[in-house]
């Protein structure tokens, strides 16, 4: 066997992918497993085959590498790989159609609206304030398919709502203006069929953007989350069906936050989470007692498709 660990490639979120991949790639070599670095965005990966690679642990974030692209490549050459298929990278890159998703099977998520770059260019700014007042305010602007927080601002009041919405156009033909959410928020990684722990997150930021996630030390992780027994039983019942309803395979990572109320409610998923040293899948896992090497050589010895 030799495994590709697919890092980098040309989205906002290479560098994380190649920190991510660095970390992989350690610990298959710790392990003893062949390995090697492919940057999609260098390497030509249509001849991985030639290169002797009989499976492929992808660790790139965002656009191609998430979005389904580098894994119809990978089922075109019949390499097998970690994590989900086509048609659930393709639908949890895309915010907006997870949501949908989630709504039609009963699921709980924040009100939004989905806004394309035609109709921002088409509608009076009175009009656009008017179509998203029953939001309330603060209001968060987000790109519809990026990661890591990449474009995303927090709009405390009207006046900052088009600099923040031409910051995510910027990324995106279609954005989202989501009613914000005013308590903590939460993430549940899954593994095979195991749910692991929620991990808490308390970003000392005005919410947990970039810096937060990747820069700054700040940032208080739970893990435990220190949730009541039932409420975790209920996070992680939620999670496991949100991935579900996705269709997501082999490991994954589904992030919440609780309104007003305490109630959950589904922000997105993430089908090729984060798996730096900040990242909170290994986080997790190692509540369990699971190292970073383990938990890699568990996702990789299910790679399939
Ligand atoms: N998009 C980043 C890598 C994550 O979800 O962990
Ligand atoms: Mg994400």
């Amino acid at each position: 066997t030799k495994v590709a660990v697919l890092m980098g490639g040309n989205s906002s979120e290479r560098e994380v992918s190649l920190n991510s991949g660095k970390a992989v790639l350690n610990a298959l070599l710790e392990k003893g497993i062949d390995a090697i670095a492919i940057d999609p965005s260098i390497d030509d990966i249509t001849h991985l085959k030639e290169k002797g690679i009989t499976s492929a642990f992808i660790a790139l974030h965002g656009s191609d590498g998430e979005n389904g692209t580098i894994q119809g490549v990978l089922d075109y050459l019949k390499i097998p790989y970690t994590g989900s298929g086509v048609q659930a990278c393709a639908v949890g890159m895309n915010k907006h159609f997870c949501k949908v998703l989630w709504k039609a099977a009963g699921l709980p998520v924040a009100d939004y609206i989905a806004l394309t770059k035609n109709e921002y260019q088409e509608i009076q700014y009175e009009q656009l304030i008017e179509t998203i007042a029953h939001l309330g305010l603060p209001v968060f602007i987000k790109p519809n398919s990026e990661g890591s927080s990449v474009g995303v601002s927090k709009v405390d009041e009207y006046s900052q709502l088009k600099t923040a919405l031409e910051v995510a156009f910027e990324f995106d033909n279609l954005i989202l203006i989501e009613s914000y959410l005013s308590g903590d928020e939460f993430s549940v990684p899954v593994v095979l069929k195991d749910v692991y722990p929620s991990i808490r997150i308390q970003s000392q930021n005005a919410f947990y953007d970039y810096e937060a996630k990747y820069v700054l030390n700040n940032t208080h992780y739970l893990c435990p989350s220190e949730l009541p027994k039932e409420q975790e039983q209920e996070i992680k019942n939620l999670a496991f069906k949100a991935y579900e309803v996705i269709g997501c395979e082999g490991w994954g990572r589904v992030d919440l936050m609780q309104n007003a109320k305490g109630q959950f409610m589904l922000l997105e998923i993430n089908t090729s989470p984060g798996m730096t040293s900040h990242s909170l899948v290994p986080k997790s896992a190692l509540t369990l007692g699971e190292s970073f090497s383990d938990l890699v050589v568990k996702i990789l010895n299910n790679a399939k498709h």
